[in-house]
């Protein structure tokens, strides 16, 4: 058995504990989860309502918030896993990508944790971990899967061989889906965060009210959203009367489009068995349709994880710990933040 720097057995199996820690962005959240699969606990507290008045993250209030909410957060997720603190057999933590100040909040306090409890601390990369946030809603799911990442700081198609093998086959040149939402949210009038109001309000509306460019749709796998978002304002400028549903309706309309398009041409050159949606803006209910729908008819399973796995939370973080520690991997204790850090092709 391996050991790492401080000395410790870097071990992974059925009934390795892990404690993992996420604090990248406007979630406080602290997860218990055995053998990789099993969630103990999984506790998640936003920050929503104290961002929502300026319309956006502000990056203070968060680090600020963080610091408050761990200690009891981290208490609430040990007692609803039923164990005691000195069963855990390592913490795991974002290291990045995020907020600098946010993710110093949370990889501080695995680090304090870890050394109080004489166990590895393993640091983990949030874009990883939301791969794995899938499989914990569908351990069953067969490779090689083409997972979806759409969240509102990262647009990303990846193809996973199996859990320590994957790459990225594409990803925005520029905004971020959850972004572009967000935005053009904002410009309606719809408030913050966009992409739920957005989805209301295209109930409401009629999607081929107005015909939204599908920026690089049938080039390579990666997407921009900066153009469409350009056209939703200046076709508002210009019609100053249009409803506003209308318009939304038929901006997720697009966005949609795109995604279902790339996502299913990556998954046929992948031969992928499984297509699997994560982030926040898997949530949006007619790319969930639609992507199921795809999957129906190219004989692909399609898995939509629950809010609670799309959206950030630490049982993902703490998945992906243990499959880090399973590689033989573990932090050393001056490992800090990285607010940049990318998703690199294959861990192996
Ligand atoms: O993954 P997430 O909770 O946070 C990070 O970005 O890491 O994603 C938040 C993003 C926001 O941009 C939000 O507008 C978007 O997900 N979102 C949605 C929906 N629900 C959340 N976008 C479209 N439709 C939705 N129903
Ligand atoms: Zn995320």
């Amino acid at each position: 058995m391996a050991e790492d720097l401080t000395g410790h057995k870097v071990t992974a199996d059925e009934s390795t504990v892990v404690l993992g820690i996420e604090t990248s962005c406007d979630e406080t959240a602290v997860a218990v989860v055995m053998g990789g699969g099993d969630v103990l606990s999984s506790v998640v507290a936003s920050q929503l309502d104290e961002h929502a008045r300026f319309g956006g993250v502000v990056p203070e209030i968060a680090s600020r918030a963080h610091l408050e909410a761990l200690p009891h957060v981290t208490a609430q997720a040990i007692a609803r896993a039923g164990i005691d603190v000195g069963r855990v057999d390592a913490v795991a933590a974002t290291v990045g990508p995020g907020l600098v100040g946010a993710l110093l909040v949370g990889v501080s306090a695995a680090k304090a944790m870890a050394l109080a409890l004489d166990v590895p601390f393993v640091g983990v990369n949030h874009l990883e971990a939301h791969l794995y946030a899938a499989l914990l809603d569908a351990p069953d799911a067969e490779f090689p899967m083409l997972f979806v990442l759409v969240s509102g700081g990262h647009t990303m198609f990846v193809a996973m061989n199996d859990p320590h093998d994957y790459r990225v086959v594409g990803q925005t040149i520029d905004d971020a889906a959850g972004e572009a939402f967000d935005k053009v949210a904002r410009f309606l009038g719809l408030g913050f965060p966009g992409g739920p109001a957005i989805d209301k309000a295209a109930t409401r509306g009629n999607e081929k009210a107005i015909d939204f460019p599908r920026a690089m749709r049938n080039e390579g796998f990666d997407v921009s959203f900066s153009g469409l978002k350009t056209a939703v304002i200046n076709h508002v400028r210009a019609h100053p009367q249009v409803a506003s549903d209308d318009v939304a309706a038929s901006f997720q309309r697009a966005v949609v489009d795109v995604l279902v398009h790339k996502a299913r041409r990556a998954a046929s050159q992948c031969g992928a068995r499984t297509i699997a949606l994560g982030g926040g803006v898997a949530a949006n209910s007619l790319l969930r349709r639609e992507m199921q729908r795809a999957g129906d008819d190219d004989g692909v399973r399609v898995v939509l994880p629950s809010r609670e796995m799309c959206t950030d939370n630490a049982a993902m973080i703490a998945s992906a710990g243990w499959y880090r520690l399973a590689r033989g991997e573990t932090s050393p204790l001056d490992t800090g933040a990285n607010p940049n850090l990318k998703l690199a092709a294959g861990q192996r």
